[in-house]
């Protein structure tokens, strides 16, 4: 009964230092679809490591705890509390146009949930014309998540898995039919069964920007929310105020991300250059 105390206060201590509410957690634990985590399926996937020269070239510095990785990590704890708090579990980043950062983002905001061992983090590029999550990772995969959508290739074959809870779907080359295929009743079925099979707290959809292509419209209608990076040297004040209506058009706008700021605010004990 001592042991069992000691490890629920050493689980505890670990959520503290990762900044995670425990409530916040005792709730998503309750959830009927956490019970009987499907731990063999997870195991089972490639694994892949990150070496610290990828992690610096790609700017994934939330990939272990230090003052790097403090912007995302307060990203982080926001985003669980709202995913949490509202039933979400789907989540999609977007910008309005071309390198606002969508991808670092994702990828860091899916390494730092990964470091709270209690959630499975799902990672999915679906920037289908311009994929780029195999070049943050140093990763190239044999086949596309293109080829798993359409039934070629089976996730397990395909997917692969950094640490133990964070899943990564990447792609080898864009597609050929992005559009369709993100709004296709393919893909809609596809994540019913991913999420049966491999019970994902939380899934990140690293999409592409809004005003350059219709891909992401049809899509949105699979995801529980949205969030927005605007670059702060690029993106204007209306390019940001029109994609937050219309993605707010089609789900939930979890926030906004104003991301490559010059300028931090060390009042907040940041040094981070991101505004929420
Ligand atoms: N906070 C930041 N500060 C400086 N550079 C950044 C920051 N975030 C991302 N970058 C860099 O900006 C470039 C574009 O970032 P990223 O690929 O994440 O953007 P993106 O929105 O996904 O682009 P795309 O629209 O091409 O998919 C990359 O070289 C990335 O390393
Ligand atoms: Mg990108």
């Amino acid at each position: 009964m001592e042991r069992l105390e000691a490890a629920l206060e050493k689980a505890r201590e670990k959520r503290r230092e990762a900044g995670i509410d425990d409530r916040v957690v005792g709730k998503l634990e309750s959830r009927p679809d956490r019970q009987d985590q499907p731990k063999s399926v997870w195991a089972s996937l490639a694994e892949i490591k990150v070496s610290s020269r990828v992690a610096r070239s790609s700017r994934i510095t939330a990939i272990s705890n230090s003052p790097m990785s403090s912007p995302y990590d307060l990203l982080r704890s926001r985003t669980l509390h709202n995913l949490i708090e509202n039933g979400w579990k789907r989540l999609a980043i977007t910008s309005p146009t071309v390198g606002c950062g969508k991808t670092t983002v994702a990828a860091n905001l899916a390494l730092s949930l990964s470091r709270q061992p209690d959630l499975k983090i799902a990672l999915f590029d679906l920037d289908l014309r311009r994929p780029a999550l195999h070049k943050v990772f140093a990763h190239k995969t044999a086949s596309t998540l293109a080829d798993v959508i359409e039934g070629k290739v089976a996730a397990s074959d395909h997917f692969v898995r950094y640490g133990e809870n964070l899943m990564i779907g990447l792609n080898a080359k864009p597609a050929r039919n992005p559009s369709e295929l993100l709004q296709s009743q393919r893909t809609k079925a596809f994540l019913q069964e991913f999420e049966e099979i491999y019970r994902p707290d939380i899934m990140i959809f690293d999409m592409p920007p809004m005003l350059m292509s219709d891909d992401y419209v049809g899509f949105m209608k699979n995801v529980d929310c949205g969030l927005l990076i605007g670059a702060a040297d690029t993106t204007t004040a209306t390019q940001l105020d029109l994609c937050e209506k219309e993605l707010s058009e089609l789900t939930n706008v979890l926030g906004v991300v104003l991301n490559k700021c010059r300028y931090s605010d060390s009042s907040t004990g940041y040094d981070y250059g991101y505004e929420y």
